[in-house]
């Protein structure tokens, strides 16, 4: 009798757990869910998403959602400076941009994807936030306007200051690369 009851106890349970589960917890993510909370791409291009976008396409946006905090090339805005500086670092004036500073053009998707703008990150498509960093890179000189940036063209560019940055343990793999 003891051991009846306590299989039925088992029983209700698993039944209830299984209730439990679905009421709250809500429904199992899917992978289309799980790729967009973890939205990191690398230097070298890895975990780039589909979608392509120009600085021609770029621009409006740009100037819709970010210029507010961040100004444009022609007028400073209160939050950090997105254009100009070049050839400043390493001297007093030295003015740190995407342009004249970031290492990588992959960095500038990637950053501006996850955190901004920064009332509503991760809120537009990828095609836009490959646009808003193809405007990046025409206003700070770095590829033309209607250049198409997409996850194939974006690791080929070069960025102007990436030659001054050194890896200090060179012979130490990449610790982050967990999936391909
Ligand atoms: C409401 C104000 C606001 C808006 C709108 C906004 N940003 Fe920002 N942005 C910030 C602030 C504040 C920081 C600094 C954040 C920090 O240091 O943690 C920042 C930092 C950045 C940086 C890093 C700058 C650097 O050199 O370190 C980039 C790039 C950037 N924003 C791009 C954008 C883009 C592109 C948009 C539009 C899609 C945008 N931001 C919209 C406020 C804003």
């Amino acid at each position: 009798m003891f051991m009846r009851s306590l299989l039925i106890g088992v029983l209700a349970a698993g039944a209830f757990t299984a209730a439990a589960q679905e009421s709250r917890f809500g429904t199992p993510a899917t992978q289309a869910d799980i790729d967009k909370r973890f939205w990191s791409t690398y230097p070298d291009g890895a975990f780039l998403p589909e979608g392509q976008g120009t600085a021609v396409l770029g621009k409006p946006l740009f100037e819709e959602q970010c210029a507010l905090c961040h100004g444009t090339p022609a007028e400073r805005g209160p939050n950090d400076v997105l254009f100009g500086g070049h050839g400043t670092i390493g001297t007093d004036q030295a003015l740190a941009t995407i342009g004249s500073y970031w290492p990588y053009a992959t960095t500038v998707f990637n950053y501006v994807r996850k955190a901004m703008p920064y009332t509503a990150p991760m809120s537009m498509t990828n095609s836009e936030y490959y646009s808003i960093t193809a405007y990046l890179l025409y206003a700070n000189d770095i590829i033309g306007e209607n250049d198409v940036i997409d996850k194939d063209s974006l690791p080929k560019i070069e960025m102007p200051n990436a030659g001054n940055f050194i890896m200090a343990y060179p012979e130490v793999p990449m610790p982050y690369r967990t999936q391909e």
